[in-house]
């Protein structure tokens, strides 16, 4: 049986915090909110709990997972920072940020976290609820988005069950995610980085950072860089048309910007991700719009949407859930 804690209530929270504690300590899973989506977090150092995260998501084992420490300290025990990484950590972490790192010489990361790579992926999160059981727990947390594999991510509490169900031993329910969107994936080999996944932190605030711009990130075409990274992921059950201008028969309207859009009033149903115009207000409520949508119509008619700051991560994700499965 899951059980979930409103964290947003003070007694609550404690025994939600106290709960989870106990839970990954027994190598039960255990749904965080973090400032970006929800993870499904176990016991980074045991290859049970670790397991039970891919069983859990359906996830194939070749697709590694982030480890999620409480302070920039703490990922020195499992990763080499060099001078760029270091750099990256003190301009964003805690936040939106993960690492692709050289995984430390020795560490008690269990194997298949980081599937056979020789490098690590690390953030330090923000989100109090988060930062408070990573400290209380007092070892690092593995945390995917808290999904079925290929699935939209989970930002609220409800997405989660309705995702994971019993799987999850304990849900701690902070309300909506911040943030909406997963951490930007920055890989940094030889102290050149490079953006593996756009994400909730844009490419221009960390070139800004480092001074320089970053390399490309690897086209959706070529070859796989981060594992996960299929062309097919983010998806709804419903078949998204991206760049749509016009309404067609039976499709539900994503709108961006309450742009002129023909044949408008005859959606399903049209959820505008930010009236104004906001790329971080529609980032924000992209994956919950997916997820809505999904469950009134079979075919969703996406606006187009500018590809500049938070719309660079949007149009990512959107480029996925529309691309064939397979
Ligand atoms: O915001 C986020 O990053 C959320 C929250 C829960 O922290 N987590 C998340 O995890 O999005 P997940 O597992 O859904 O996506 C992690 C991505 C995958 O595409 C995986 O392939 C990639 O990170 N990854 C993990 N380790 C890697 C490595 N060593 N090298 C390259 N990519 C890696
Ligand atoms: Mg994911």
């Amino acid at each position: 049986m899951t059980r979930i804690f409103d964290m947003n209530s003070p007694d609550d929270r404690a025994r939600g915090l106290g709960a989870a504690a106990a839970a990954l300590g027994e190598d039960r899973l255990v749904a965080v909110p973090t400032e970006t989506v929800y993870g499904l977090a176990a016991d980074a150092f045991s290859p049970t709990a670790v397991a039970a995260v891919f069983a859990a998501k359906g996830r194939p084992n070749f697709n590694p997972l982030i480890v999620h420490c409480p302070s920039v300290a703490a990922v020195g025990d499992v990763a080499v920072m060099g001078e760029t990484a270091e750099r990256l950590a003190e301009a964003f972490w805690p936040g939106p940020l993960t690492l692709v790192l050289e995984r430390a010489p020795v560490s008690r990361i269990a194997p298949a976290a980081t599937a056979g790579l020789a490098t690590v992926a690390v953030r330090v999160p923000a989100e109090p609820v988060c930062r408070d059981l990573l400290g209380l727990y007092g070892k690092p947390l593995v945390a995917p988005s808290a999904n079925v594999s290929g699935h939209v991510s989970a930002t609220t509490a409800a997405h989660v069950v309705a995702d994971l169900g019993d799987a999850v031993a304990v849900v701690l329910d902070a309300g909506p995610s911040a943030l909406g969107i997963e951490s930007t994936i920055v890989e940094v080999s030889d102290d050149a980085a490079r953006i593996l996944r756009h994400g909730a932190l844009t490419r221009a605030a960390i070139e800004d950072a480092l001074g320089r711009p970053l390399q490309a990130a690897p086209d959706k075409d070529t070859a796989i860089v981060a594992p996960g990274m299929t062309a097919s992921h983010y998806a709804p059950r419903a078949a998204l048309r991206l760049d749509a201008t016009s309404v067609e028969d039976g499709e539900a309207l994503l709108q961006f910007g309450g742009q002129a859009v023909a044949n408008a009033d005859g959606a399903v149903a049209v959820i505008d991700l930010s009236p104004s115009g906001d790329l971080d207000e529609a980032a924000t409520r992209l994956f919950a719009a997916l997820r809505d949508l999904d469950a009134v119509a079979d075919r969703i008619a996406v606006v187009p949407i500018p590809a500049t700051g938070a719309g660079e991560a949007i149009n990512d994700r959107l480029r996925r859930a529309a691309a064939p499965r397979y």
